[in-house]
């Protein structure tokens, strides 16, 4: 199996974290990473924006877990109320990729460019977990609102499409969940 294909099996959502930063050398080569994605008529709506700020990280975790817990799914909620559950991991850096709804294809160029960053990372010894809660804070008004007050701000007109939160995995990799294989038609 070649390196690539060896660091894609590899890959797992990382739910616990390190207290240390991902450097600005391993993040330039993520957003790198990310910047190389297809997008539909090379279009690159895109804008990444990238959280390092422990404090700025407190603050929009504890309002996007009102998310989770005012989800209408159940699971989610039950989730939240975990004691100590963080919807952030505690991870040292979030990246939230928005983009211009009006492109072609918004949703799928920034959901490939952001897996495209979590295979770079994965290539680096970073984990990743996909957040979730922050599209779904961000598309109430209340959270629109808590986004501009925290400054977390996106180009005119953008909305966020992906974020994941990144860190150093505290445990060893988890073993990967079942992965179905009876999905797969090829018509030769
Ligand atoms: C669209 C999407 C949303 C997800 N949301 C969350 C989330 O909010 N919190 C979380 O811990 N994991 C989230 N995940 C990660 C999945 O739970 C994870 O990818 C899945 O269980 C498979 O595990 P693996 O990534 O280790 O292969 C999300 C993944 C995707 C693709």
């Amino acid at each position: 199996m070649n390196e690539t294909i060896s660091t894609i099996l590899r890959r797992r959502s990382v739910r616990i974290y390190r207290p240390d930063a991902v450097g600005q050398a391993e993040l330039a080569e993520m957003l790198e990473a990310a910047r190389y994605a297809p997008s539909a008529m090379n279009q690159q709506p895109w804008h990444f924006t990238a959280i390092r700020n422990p404090e700025l990280l407190r603050k929009l975790e504890e309002n996007c877990k009102s998310a989770f817990l005012q989800s209408n799914v159940e699971a989610l909620r039950e989730v939240a109320k975990q004691e100590g559950f963080c919807v952030f991991y505690h991870a040292p850096l979030m990246v939230i990729i928005s983009g211009n709804p009006g492109a072609i294809a918004a949703q799928y160029d920034c959901t490939l460019a952001m897996e495209n960053m979590m295979l770079a990372a994965a290539s680096l010894g970073i984990g990743s977990c996909w957040t979730h809660a922050v599209m779904m804070f961000h598309a109430t008004e209340k959270g629109k609102a808590i986004f501009r007050e925290l400054g977390v701000a996106f180009p005119d007109g953008h909305q966020p499409y992906a974020a994941a939160v990144f860190g150093w995995p505290a445990e060893p990799y988890p073993e990967a969940p079942p992965k179905n294989s009876d999905c797969i038609t090829i018509m030769d």
